[in-house]
């Protein structure tokens, strides 16, 4: 089983909402990595970083991704940090891969100034903008196409992917 697509990008980027509207117009199951962690470990992704730190959270993103790539075939969404493990990029090629892509201006503005995300804890903006320079490289890289989200609704993003596809 493989899934039928799998949605990376920067937090803000609508991985949720577009995968939700994937799953629905395809008639087929979503998951997110994030709420399989959340799930397993009953704790939130909060609660995991402020008690475990981030690298105890990257080993169980990794396991999860592992997973949720073997046994789920319709559409998974990773969280925004999986793609930096070596493991998780190996094993995302030769699945088809869309990397929805979103500036900083629209990536702040949909996680909200308020967010309790805990790696942009302190200066959203500025915490956005690093993660989306450090990481739009990689994003690319693991990629089979990418969407442009900026602007647009999560139903505009979904109709292009699911007319690419
Ligand atoms: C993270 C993104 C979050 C979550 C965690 C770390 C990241 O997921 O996995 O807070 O490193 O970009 P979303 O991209 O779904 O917000």
């Amino acid at each position: 089983m493989s899934p039928r697509v799998v949605l990376v990008g920067p937090m803000g980027s609508g991985k949720t909402t577009v995968g939700r509207l994937l799953a629905d117009r395809w008639g087929v199951a979503v998951r997110d990595t994030d709420e399989d962690i959340e799930r397993a470990e009953g704790r939130t992704i909060s609660e995991i970083f402020v008690d475990d730190g981030e690298d105890r959270f990257r080993e169980l993103e990794r396991a999860a991704v592992a997973a949720a790539l073997d046994a789920h075939d319709g559409v998974l969404s990773l969280g925004g940090g999986a793609v930096l493990a070596d493991a998780t990029r190996e094993r995302l090629a030769g699945h088809t891969v869309v990397f929805l892509r979103v500036g900083l201006s629209d990536a702040v503005k949909r996680v909200g100034l308020g967010t309790s995300r805990p790696l942009l804890l302190g200066n959203v903006r500025s915490r956005v903008k690093a993660l989306l320079d450090e990481r739009t490289p990689i994003y690319e890289q693991v990629a089979t196409f990418s969407v442009d989200t900026d602007g647009r609704s999560p139903e505009d993003v979904a109709e292009e992917i699911a007319v690419a596809l």
